[in-house]
């Protein structure tokens, strides 16, 4: 297997590396491994590369959505096929890839938004009648920013009082996202709430937050993804409230629909990963086995 990583931004990445090399060793599957450092052309250049070399199957976690076709036409005329691992591609050509294994991302930012929703009486903490949301995005033009979003916002559209006041990238990065969170509180007055698009983000801008006085958690109310085990561990202490589970233990799901694409059999189109969300108790009960 040729497997084309994003990089290694994130706690949940580096759970999601360890989980796929650790289960290809275990299952006597040989893993070429590479790391894209968030940049497209080095994806693409790792997929050319698996090519040349003649993998039995492609795997890959596209960092954005777009731009993909050139590439995944080149392993369909050398018949290899591909998997979608985490993330998706825009592709209309379904095709060019045998099944896509990952959250779905949309939901997530549902979740996150019923929270909110749910726990409007108490996240006005400026208490004047409106709830002032900024939202750290994700990586620009990633299936997981995209979608994140569009599940949050159209969630908390059905109540006027919530608005997102600013929104703007942290490249899914800790200090992406206490660079942007020092930022939106030097031009943005009144924050309720922050809406981080993972852990990693939502950490760097509770560092922010600290740095300006605040308190997180309490201040301004922190809604994150992904679950890892720091955020988790912020969460148990009050310093997030919520957190929306992204599940990067994919490497035994994915072995599997490996060989079974490998061999010819067929496999579903799309697999869904099964995942929760945690608020303060749940976390504190949960963080004893947390895997990641
Ligand atoms: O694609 C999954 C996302 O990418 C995770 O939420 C984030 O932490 C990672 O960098």
């Amino acid at each position: 297997m040729g497997f084309a990583q994003v990089g290694a931004e994130s706690g949940w990445r580096t759970a999601n590396t360890k989980s796929i090399q650790e289960t290809a060793k275990k299952d006597g599957i040989k893993l070429k491994f590479s790391d894209a450092q968030q940049k497209q052309e080095n994806q693409i250049k790792a997929i050319r590369s698996y090519i040349q070399q003649k993998v039995d199957v492609i795997a890959f976690s596209p960092v954005v959505e777009t731009g993909w076709d050139a590439v995944l036409q080149e392993a369909k005329r050398a018949h290899i096929p591909v998997i979608l691992t985490d993330r998706a591609v825009d592709s209309k050509d379904t095709s060019l890839y045998k099944t896509f294994l990952g959250s779905d991302f949309v939901k997530e930012g549902q979740k996150a938004g019923q929270w909110l929703l749910d726990n409007a009486s108490t996240s006005d903490v400026n208490g004047d009648g409106k709830i002032n949301v900024v939202e750290i995005e994700g990586t620009t033009g990633a299936a997981p920013a995209i979608d994140r979003k569009k599940g949050f916002e159209d969630t908390i559209a059905s109540d006027s009082k919530i608005k997102v006041i600013a929104s703007q990238t942290g490249d899914f990065t800790r200090d992406g996202g206490k660079q942007v969170m020092e930022a939106f509180l030097k031009s943005q007055k009144g924050i309720d709430v922050l809406f981080a698009h993972n852990d990693d983000e939502g950490l760097g801008a509770i560092e922010a937050i600290k740095a300006a006085g605040l308190t997180p958690g309490k201040d301004i109310k922190i809604i994150t993804i992904d679950a890892t085990h720091d955020g988790m561990t912020a969460l148990s202490q009050g310093e997030i409230n919520y957190i929306v589970e992204c599940n990067p233990l994919l490497g035994p799901q994915l072995m599997d629909l490996a060989k079974k694409v490998v061999d010819g059999k067929s496999v579903p189109q799309r697999v869904v990963t099964e995942e929760t969300a945690f608020d303060q108790a749940q976390a504190t009960a949960a963080l004893p086995t947390r895997q990641y």
